[in-house]
């Protein structure tokens, strides 16, 4: 019988192709196709420098096998195999009739990021992968505006794409990918640039095939260049739709809290429109701390104080007012600590945290202080919501 093994694995449902762990990966182990990102089994040596720079939690896979799973399997799969019954009658539910060496390597492979994303009980099906790499839809540039004002330091764009008579069906929170025209540095076609959709699901405009894309132009940055100087009638190669557990839940009493900075509002974009089309209806409230270095460079600052607070509570923080202190979305989420403990204690709650990476320690930080007041710590609490798919982050 063959000695078993763990394989690490890429959730395809999941991951929504922005490569980053191909990047990061220091010894080639990772590679893709027009379809999906597997890992060569032969190659990875668990160096784990993948783990942390996936947005999604995607590349957190792992699987004890007795043969591991070729290339070609990998390329074909729309969605993860469970962990299959080993020779020996090993199972991850039956972990009494493993051998200890099993056991070790089932219970190693669990140890992960923090745990496998789960999308919202009540969230819609998404659709994902529907246009891979090899085999694009294309896009016409309906709208392209500028979102920052005048004298911000960011050009933050609001970018509109119409797919005619393509079907391109995308939930809020999902993503999609643009590939930037001609070829990189080594002669090979640009990878698609990831951006989530700000616009609901009925499109940008309601009822029309279009999406909205939030997007910062990154000063040297290939694809965020090209997509800021897009002109109406422009045509764009797009992949996708992207992700399938930063999704808006359906349930009308899910309450919604929503962290972000800069572009990742972009979703929050999306979950409020879908939630303002829609009416409210089930008393879930919506909270959103976001955090910008101005009003001037806050995306949607104009149309999001214009949401009544009954459907959105605002708290929108800045970081580089001349003579006002410093604020961070975490610096206001303990000034808010009352609200937000609240919250926490609340089954309905459901916690979405999209920006800048770094953003992520403070904001964890602040739960970890105002979870105590509940009497759970944050680390149990946020476990607990993240196995129900309560607990979301996509950071950068
Ligand atoms: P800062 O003034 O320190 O750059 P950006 O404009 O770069 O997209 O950033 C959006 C906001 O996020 C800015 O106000 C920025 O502040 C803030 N920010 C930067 N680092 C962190 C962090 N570690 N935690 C929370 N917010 C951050």
């Amino acid at each position: 019988m063959k000695q078993p093994v763990k394989q690490h694995l890429i959730d395809p449902e999941i991951c929504i192709r922005c490569h980053s762990c191909e990047a990061a990966c220091p010894i080639g182990a990772i590679e893709h196709n027009g379809n999906n990102v597997v890992v060569k089994a032969e190659a990875c040596n668990f160096c784990m420098a993948c783990i942390p720079v996936c947005p999604t939690g995607s590349i957190d896979e792992w699987r004890v096998v007795e043969t591991p799973y070729t290339l070609d399997e990998q390329y074909g799969w729309t969605e993860l195999p469970a962990q299959a019954t080993l020779a020996s009658g090993a199972d991850e539910d039956a972990p009494e009739a493993l051998d200890s060496a099993v056991a070790e390597l089932l219970a190693d492979a669990h140890k992960g990021a923090g745990g496998k994303a789960k999308a919202p009980a009540s969230a819609s099906k998404p659709s994902v992968n529907l246009y891979p790499m090899g085999k694009p839809a294309q896009a016409t540039v309906q709208g392209n505006y500028r979102l920052t004002g005048e004298n911000a330091d960011a050009d933050v764009r609001l970018i509109i794409l119409d797919f005619g008579a393509q079907r391109f069906p995308v939930l809020e929170g999902q993503s999609l990918g643009i590939i930037p025209p001609g070829l990189d540095k080594d002669g090979k076609p640009h990878l698609p640039r990831l951006y989530s959709v700000s616009s609901p699901r009925d499109g940008e405009r309601p009822n029309y095939n279009n999406v909205s894309l939030t997007v910062k132009r990154a000063p040297g940055g290939v694809c965020s260049n090209y997509v800021c100087d897009l002109k109406k009638g422009d045509k764009v190669d797009v992949t996708g739709p992207f992700g399938a557990t930063f999704l808006l839940p359906e349930d009308p009493k899910a309450r919604l809290l929503m962290i972000c900075t800069g572009t990742g509002s972009a979703p929050f974009r999306a979950f409020t429109m879908r939630r303002q089309r829609e009416g409210l209806r089930g008393g879930g409230d919506m909270t959103l701390f976001f955090g910008a270095r101005t009003p001037d460079s806050l995306p949607y600052f104009g149309p999001l104080n214009k949401v009544p607070s009954r459907i959105l509570r605002k708290h929108m923080v800045f970081s580089r007012i001349p003579g006002v202190p410093k604020e961070y979305v975490q610096d206001r989420m303990l000034v808010e600590a009352e609200d937000v403990a609240e919250m926490l204690a609340d089954p309905n709650l459901h916690i979405y945290i999209c920006g800048l990476r770094g953003m992520e320690e403070g904001v964890e930080k602040a739960f970890v202080n105002i979870a105590e007041s509940t009497g759970t710590p944050w680390a149990t609490l946020r476990d607990a919501m993240r196995g129900e798919g309560r607990y979301h982050v996509e950071t950068y």
